[in-house]
Order: structure tokens, then C-alpha cells, then sequence
């Protein structure tokens, strides 16, 4: 069943039915200030950094769902009506949600008033810009009251929901016309505050939320807005919020608008006041001043839609697939922005508070988004490799406000460091920025032990050559990418991290996933060396990495399928020997990836090996089959009821590791039928059982163990979606950026005859047509640059503004 439908040439996503299985949210902001969007406009805007600059309140595990956010009430006689139906959820008799690309548009009516409610957030201001323009399409004069309402987040989303004890005590606002400061901590030692202004003259207003909602009060309800009006209450402590009350009298036809912001103010410490506690509304004056008719917020609405499409236009294929180009054009591409930005910072399903920029996380996201933002993606990088420990080692997460490394959760994850080669090879293959090797970079944020990201990434590959185990293969320490196979932590009490819990240093327990990645890293590490003329140690990398595939063929091979590790004592994981978990997917895919067994038939056995005990209709499932008892020696794996998450859960950010080795070995129709199987545009039609937004990837389906076989859950905050759009582009399409230029190499689909590609690299638009008249699934025949023949391999990196490029398979 669907709840929308897709508007490819607005580049939006229209909800038509308010009702959707949860609810199908939008990021708005693209630089510091951000807003999360329900498709009932529910969410919460941050600045920067979602724990330490929390702008608004979210209950995340709320009863009813969704009920905080940015809502508009109608009252009209009796009736208490909200646009986007939450929270009153009075019945609509039309209703529409449409996401866009920074912006989304809510339009509700009711008895022949309709209210549009726009939002989005401009470029380059801290500003939630919501316009509300409501509309009598009566043939009689109607007279309503329109009341906007937000609540205030008391700045450290932690501290929120905990210290009542201080907070009920510290909250502070002050009114001026129609703008409400909240200015709670301003006073000591913070030098921030918030404003929430409307551009006309509010008949009353509220910033006690107790006076706006009642004490016992509920958003279904509140108290104002039975009212008809507010109480021109001044907030002291306790719920400090935000409520503008406009009563109107609107002629047949006639509209009424109305733009609110809700702004995020710094002021310099020695500017704050301009009397004893009256704060410094200067710099929020101008802020509003830029936004507050009509014409300024069209204006910064369409910059923003020109961003978008200027962003987006680096990378635009056309197929005779519209899923495929919708994904590829708008929403995967989006939804790796949107990763770029939070991380898994803060979403609907990742509160904020309990992860900051995960150190692998960070560095695959990257390679969704380096193409498009390649000056940011080297910030990025830089960033990251800052907080990389002395030892090569990572601290798993750092803040976004600070940079700094996160020390409650420190490091230890021992795939972490080689994320890091990952990510500056992409880096440098889509930009030839070389020189990003030369700059200095902290160790653990300190400047005094800096050295080259050269060096850094030298570290993080003798980081793996400085902690291998009995069979030579890399040693897991706390977990690698599957956080919740903790193979050294053994916690037996309730409410113990299985992240920090138990040493780290484990000298047993072993991961084939590292020692694949390894050999895929590895040789790109030597493969940067080489260039870089370093060509001793080059030739010793590729060595140790030769000596790793080889470790793998040996002991890390099950005889059907890769192991997936050796626990603490020394027992295989993820073996024939094991009564469950005998198949896991990731060394599948990761081994393959890296060329592993491809020539001596490895390769192939694992993935047959995948299909047969792994893939299901939604999905390739983590491990099969599941546990279904807790253990000891693999830790939070298997604290899961079976088919969730990690226990064989469909985790969809290793789906796409299996399609690019499908790729790997030429397999163009069965890379693409796995790759339609998690791709949400393809699950649109059975929205009411996969229950995610259909524009973006989810971090886990339920898998077929699991009572909710295909329940999607933890919408957009997850590597799958640079995974997906990278497998997609490069894997299956075949545009892949190579050090000295493009190489195009597809794996496709046997029935795809022919389709066309614009692709921006490195300043060059390299229009790319590639046809496939003997229906091939992969090996490229003949290349055209302009219509003349060239070498079959990379084609160099051009100066020209346009290329032409025919590639014929
Ligand atoms: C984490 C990833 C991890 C994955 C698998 C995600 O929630 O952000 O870092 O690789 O889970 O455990």
C-alpha cells in the first residue's frame, strides 16, 4: 500500500494520506542549523550539534507518537484543527505533505479553510524560516484564530531531560512585539539565545507553557486555544515556549499570511546585554530583518532550490528504469548529504545525546557525498584524522562541536583506522588532490605530536600489522564494523555497555571482516604510495597484504563459505562447526570486494553460499541462522530476539557489500536484482509492511526470523546509503573515479540496451552514453572521447569544460 506518491520532477515526495506507518520525516538545514520534519510537522531544530545545542524539545518515545514539533492550530468556532493533523488529529478533509530537498510544504483543510504551512531553512543563516497562509474558500466571511506553538529545549538535550530538579527553576524569556527571546543560561555563562518571531502583529502571545496548554494540559488540547486567545504569559522557570495568536476575519477568498522563524543567536560575551539582563536583540534583528516579508522568503527559498540543483547535477543518470534515476538523481544522493551533515547523530530513532560523528561511520558516509562536496569532504577527513590515537588506534565517535575524540566510548574498535584509508582514497581518486597527504594533522587533537595524513594513514595500516592474532589474522579488539560482536567483553550484569565492557585488547579473538578489509585498503594504501614514488614500501605493503589473503585462504575459510571470526578462545564464528550463526554476510562481502578467492574459486563458493543460506524476498540477512540464546563470548549479537538487528537482522548497509562482489565477479543481473531487493523506491507499493519513509534507506529490516519479517526501522541515519548510491554508481552504472581519471566498467542487467550519464569530475562534465547492443552484463568493448577511440582503462581526467564519452560493451 502506498501513502504518496513520488513527484520526480519537483524532486519531492507527496504524502496524500497523514496517516503513514510512522512517521516520514525531512532534514531542513544543510549548514549549522538544523530541523527535523514529520510529515505532520513534528520534529526538533538544533544548532550544530544536537546534545549541546538544542533549540527544541522531542520526546522521542512519546504517547501519542510524534506530538512535538512546529504545529499551527486552527480554531474555527467548536472545531480545533491542525494542517498537518497532529496534534489535535481532528479529521482533514484534504491533506498534503510534500518533501522536498531542504524545504517541506504541509496544506490541510478543513470546512473550506485551507492552511499552507511551508518551512525550510535558508542557506547560510541559523534560522527555521515557516510561512502560514490560510485560505477562506468560502463564499461567507469566516472568523478563525490561527496560534503557532514550539517548546524550548533548555540548550543540553541531556541536561533536558534529567536535572528538573535545576531546570524547573533556570528558564527565561523576554517578549518584544511579536519576538520571543529564550534566553535561559544566557545570564551566566552562555552567550546564545533563541528567538521565535512572527513578521505581523500577534493579537496575544505565550511562553509559559502551563498558561498555553493548561497544567494538566494536552498539544490535543490546549488551553489557549480553546480560548480563542493566549495569556500574555511571561515564563519563570518551569516550560519556557514559544505561541503567537493571530485572530482573523477573512472575506470570501480572501488569504492571510504569515512568516515565523525560529533563530539561533551568538552574541559576543562582551555585547551580550544592553542593560542589566536585557539581552543584545541586535544581531536577531538583522537575522529577522533578512527574512521578514514575503519576497525575502521566496527568495531564499528558491536559492535554496538552486543549491539543491546545482548540487545534484554533478551526477544525473538517465535509464529506462525511473527508480533507478530517482535514486541515484535525487534521494540517495540526498539522504548521503543529509548523513554527511548528522552523522548518526540525530534522527527520529537516535536521540542526539548518545552519539556524535562515528569515527567509521564518518569516513564510509564520505564516500556518498566527496563528489559532491569534495572541499567538505577534505575538511572532513582532516577532522576525523585529528582525533586518530598516537597508535594508529581511533576513538570510535566524536562530538561535532568539538572535534574532539569521545573518551566514555575510546577506541579499540580495530576496524576503525582502515576506514580512514577508505576514505581518503576515494577522496583523493575523485579530486587528484595530492597534497591533502602533506598536511600536518593532530594525534589525538594534539598539535604537538601532529604529523602528515600521509602518516596517519601509515599508522592505521600498521595499526592492523600491530595487532594480529594466532592465525595471523587481524585482531578484533572490541568489535569491528559489527558493533555488537563483542567477542572480548563477556557481560553477564544488566545495563553494562557490550561497547566498553571487557578489555579491549583481547589477544585471541581474531576478525576474517578485518582481514579483508585489509587486503581491500591495503592495497589501496600501496596503490597511493606508488604514486606518491615511495615505491620500497609500497612493495612492503603489498606484501603484507598478499601475506593477509593468504592468512584468509588458510584460516579464515570455511570450506563453503569466509569465517566470520575466532572468538577469545579461539573458536571459529560463523562456521559449519557452530550450531547457529554458521554464515555471517559481511566477510562474504568484504572478501570478495577485495579480490580475495576470486581466482581460485573462493570467491564464487561464498557467494553461492550467501544466496542459498542468507538471502530472503527483502534482503540478504546478516547471519543465519540466528541465536537464539544469549552468549557469553559474542556479546550484544545475540542479546537480540532473532531476526532483529544484528541476529539476522537484513542490515542493510552490507546488502550493497554483496552487490559490489557480484559486480567484482560480472554478475550484472543478479547485482542488480539484490540491489532492487532493500531499495526503498523499489518497496514503495509495500509501505504498510516495510513501514519506513520510500525515499530513504533504513538501517535494518526485520529479518525472516523475526514475527515482522520486512518491518523496516531507524530510518536515514545509516552507511547503507552511501554504500547503496556508491554500488550503484560505480559498481552497477560503472562510473568509477580512478587516480588519473574516470574509468567506466558497468555490470549490468543483460536487458539494459543502453543508458545515458552526466557526470561532473573534476570540473570536466563527461556526458557518458554507453550501450549494450549484445545484451552483456559486463566487459566494455570500445571507448569514444569525443568520437575518437581510445585505450581501453581510465580515460585521463580532462581540461575541457564537456567531454563526450560512448562506451560500448
Ligand atoms: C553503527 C555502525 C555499525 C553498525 C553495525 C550502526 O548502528 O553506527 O558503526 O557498523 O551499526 O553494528
Amino acid at each position: 500500500m502506498k501513502y504518496g506518491h513520488f513527484d520526480d520532477l519537483n524532486k519531492e515526495y507527496v504524502i496524500t494520506n497523514y496517516e503513514t506507518p510512522l512517521p516520514w520525516i525531512n532534514y531542513l538545514g544543510s549548514d549549522s542549523f538544523f530541523t527535523l520534519l514529520s510529515n505532520t510537522a513534528g520534529g526538533y531544530s538544533f544548532y550544530k550539534d544536537a546534545k549541546l545545542r538544542r533549540i527544541t524539545r522531542y520526546r522521542y518515545n512519546n504517547l501519542p507518537l510524534d506530538q512535538d514539533g512546529f504545529h499551527i492550530y486552527i480554531k474555527d468556532k467548536k472545531t480545533i484543527w491542525n494542517p498537518g493533523w497532529q496534534p489535535t488529529r481532528t479529521k482533514l478533509d484534504s491533506y498534503e505533505c510534500h518533501h522536498g530537498l531542504g524545504y517541506s510544504t504541509i496544506t490541510g483543510s478543513k470546512n473550506k479553510i485551507e492552511v499552507k504551512q511551508e518551512l525550510f531553512v535558508p542557506k547560510n543563516d541559523n534560522i527555521l524560516l515557516m510561512r502560514v497562509t490560510v485560505k477562506n474558500n468560502d463564499k461567507q466571511k469566516r472568523e478563525l484564530d490561527l496560534f503557532s506553538f514550539i517548546e524550548f529545549c533548555l540548550w543540553d538535550a541531556q541536561d533536558d531531560t534529567t536535572n528538573f530538579q535545576r531546570n524547573y527553576s533556570t528558564g527565561e524569556v523576554e517578549v518584544v512585539g511579536s519576538s520571543i527571546y529564550h534566553k535561559t543560561e544566557y545570564r551566566e555563562r552562555r552567550n546564545h539565545y533563541a528567538v521565535f518571531f512572527a513578521n505581523k502583529k500577534v493579537d496575544s502571545f505565550d511562553t509559559s507553557r502551563d498558561k498555553f496548554m493548561g497544567v494538566y494540559g494536552s498539544p490535543a488540547e490546549p488551553q489557549a486555544v480553546k480560548n480563542g486567545k493566549c495569556a500574555n504569559s511571561i515564563a519563570h522557570g518551569w516550560q519556557p515556549v514559544g505561541a503567537h495568536h493571530f485572530h482573523l476575519d477573512l472575506n470570501a477568498n480572501e488569504s492571510f499570511d504569515v512568516i515565523f522563524g525560529l533563530a539561533y543567536v551568538e552574541v559576543p560575551f562582551d555585547k551580550k546585554f544592553v542593560k542589566p539582563n536585557v539581552i543584545n536583540k541586535e544581531p536577531a534583528k538583522q537575522l529577522i530583518s533578512k527574512y521578514n516579508t514575503n519576497k525575502k522568503f521566496d527568495e531564499g527559498l528558491n536559492n535554496l532550490k538552486s543549491f539543491w540543483n546545482n548540487l545534484l547535477s554533478g551526477f544525473e543518470v538517465s535509464t529506462s528504469n525511473d527508480k533507478v534515476n530517482r535514486m541515484v538523481n535525487i534521494w540517495n544522493a540526498y539522504q548521503c548529504m543529509v548523513t554527511f551533515n548528522m552523522s548518526r547523530s540525530a534522527s527520529y530513532y537516535e536521540s542526539g545525546i548518545g552519539r556524535g560523528m562515528g569515527f567509521r561511520d564518518s569516513c564510509q558516509d564520505l564516500l556518498g557525498f566527496v563528489h559532491m562536496i569534495p572541499e567538505r569532504a577534505r575538511e572532513r577527513i582532516l577532522d576525523i584524522a585529528a582525533t586518530q590515537k598516537e597508535d594508529g588506534g581511533a576513538y570510535h565517535q566524536y562530538q561535532p562541536l568539538t572535534k574532539k575524540g569521545n573518551s566514555d566510548i575510546g577506541g579499540g574498535f580495530n576496524d576503525d583506522p582502515l576506514w580512514l584509508i577508505a576514505c581518503v582514497d576515494a577522496y583523493i581518486r575523485e579530486t587528484g588532490d595530492w597534497n591533502i597527504l602533506k598536511v600536518k594533522v593532530d594525534f589525538d587533537n594534539n598539535h604537538d605530536v601532529a604529523d602528515t595524513l600521509l602518516e596517519h594513514l601509515r599508522r592505521s595500516f600498521n595499526y592492523t600489522l600491530n595487532n594480529l592474532g594466532p592465525h595471523r589474522l587481524p585482531l578484533i579488539g572490541r568489535a569491528d564494523w559489527n558493533d555488537c560482536l563483542n567477542l572480548n567483553c563477556f557481560s553477564k550484569y544488566p545495563g553494562e555497555s557490550f561497547q566498553i565492557t571487557g578489555p579491549s585488547e583481547g589477544p585471541v579473538a581474531e576478525s576474517v571482516f578485518i582481514a579483508g578489509m585489509f587486503v581491500k585498503y591495503g592495497k589501496a594504501y600501496a596503490n597511493i604510495l606508488e604514486h606518491l614514488g615511495l615505491n620500497e614500501e609500497a612493495a612492503a605493503s603489498r606484501k603484507a597484504v598478499a601475506d593477509m589473503e593468504k592468512a584468509v585462504l588458510k584460516d579464515g575459510w570455511d570450506g563453503e563459505w569466509f569465517l566470520r571470526a575466532y572468538d577469545a578462545k579461539g573458536q571459529r564464528v560463523g562456521s559449519k562447526a557452530n550450531d547457529e550463526g554458521q554464515i555471517y554476510i559481511e566477510p562474504q562481502g568484504m572478501c570478495v570486494m577485495a579480490g580475495i578467492g576470486v581466482e581460485s574459486g573462493e570467491a564464487q563458493k561464498a557467494l553461492d553460499s550467501v544466496k542459498k543460506r542468507l538471502e530472503t524476498k527483502y534482503g540478504i540477512v546478516i547471519l543465519n541462522p540466528a541465536y537464539t540464546s544469549y552468549r557469553l563470548n559474542l556479546g550484544e549479537i545475540s542479546s537480540y530476539p532473532p531476526g532483529y538487528k544484528e541476529n539476522a537482522g537484513i542490515f542493510c548497509h552490507n546488502n550493497p557489500w554483496v552487490v559490489f562482489a557480484e559486480t567484482v565477479m560480472g554478475h550484472g543481473n543478479r547485482a542488480f536484482d539484490l540491489y532492487k531487493k532493500t531499495c526503498p523506491a523499489f518497496l514503495e507499493d509495500i509501505s504498510e509492511i516495510h513501514r519506513t519513509e520510500p525515499y530513504v534507506y533504513c538501517q535494518m529490516v526485520a529479518g525472516k526470523d523475526a514475527p515482522t519479517f520486512g518491518e523496516g526501522k531507524n530510518s536515514w541515519l545509516t552507511g547503507t546509503a552511501a554504500w547503496t548510491f556508491t554500488v550503484l554508481t560505480q559498481g552497477i552504472l560503472g562510473v568509477q573515479p580512478d587516480y588519473d581519471g574516470l574509468r567506466i566498467d558497468p555490470c549490468i542487467p543483460a536487458s539494459v540496451k543502453e543508458y545515458k550519464i552526466n557526470r561532473l569530475y573534476r570540473g570536466t562534465m563527461y556526458h557518458i552514453t554507453v550501450s549494450n547492443p549484445k545484451g552483456s552484463q559486463k566487459g566494455v568493448k570500445k571507448i569514444l572521447v569525443d568520437g575518437k577511440e581510445v585505450p581501453l582503462g581510465v580515460i585521463p581526467a580532462s581540461r575541457k569544460k564537456e567531454v563526450n564519452v560512448e562506451i560500448i560493451m
